[in-house]
């Protein structure tokens, strides 16, 4: 990055508080290696365990999927398609090296997502908190879910998970869900469809 690039950068960072400059910045400093660690793990099978029951080998939407982690873990046929986005454009170039024939990933914010595909599952690991409104948001995403198509959301467990997950059941009921905790804490995950 030249000297005016790292500029703009911040400003639109400090002074804008521009999201995709923040996450960009965040992961450019090794701020989210820590989802690398091996206690995400079990995290990340538990939603996987969830995906497998209720939308095997279908086509699957990743909002948030920073450096393509939740692929990492998937085993190539539990899914025909793959989707992955997220706002920062770090991220997605690290995530690139694992785009195949099936597998895209691109930068977008989610609250402006335009995508002219429909998938068996939407899911949110852990991004779904970082926006306001999530009950308009899951609305919306009605029109990229095929029929008796699901979402998967996972959030950590925290003092503001749980107003979360209230706005989330105000739209969405959860089919099925799972909880991981270790020593880093709790993490619950949902599958859910639209009320
Ligand atoms: C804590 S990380 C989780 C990454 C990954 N899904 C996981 O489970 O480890 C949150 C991710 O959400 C992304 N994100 C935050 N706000 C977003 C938005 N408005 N649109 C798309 N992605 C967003 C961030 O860039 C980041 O990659």
């Amino acid at each position: 990055m030249t000297f005016f690039q790292s500029i703009r950068a911040w400003f639109r960072r400090k002074i804008l508080r521009d999201r995709a400059e923040r996450w960009n910045h965040q992961y450019a400093i090794g701020r989210w290696e820590v989802l690398k660690a091996p206690a995400e793990y079990a995290r990340f099978d538990a939603c996987i365990a969830l995906l497998r029951r209720h939308a095997a080998g279908g086509r699957l939407l990743e909002i948030g999927c920073g450096e393509a982690l939740l692929q990492r873990r998937l085993a190539p046929g539990d899914y025909q398609r793959l989707v992955g986005v997220d706002i920062s454009a770090v991220a997605i170039g690290r995530a690139q090296a694992f785009a195949d024939h099936r597998v895209r990933y691109l930068v977008a914010d989610m609250q402006k997502l335009e995508l002219d595909e429909t998938f068996d599952a939407v899911i949110f690991t852990e991004s779904i908190n970082y926006v306001p409104r999530r009950h308009q948001l899951l609305r919306n995403y009605a029109r990229f879910l095929n029929e008796g198509g699901v979402f998967i959301v996972s959030i950590y467990r925290n003092k503001r998970s749980a107003g979360i997950w209230t706005e989330i059941h105000s739209v969405a009921a959860p089919i099925d869900r799972a909880t991981t905790t270790n020593e880093v804490g709790a993490w619950d995950c949902e599958v859910l469809r639209l009320r």
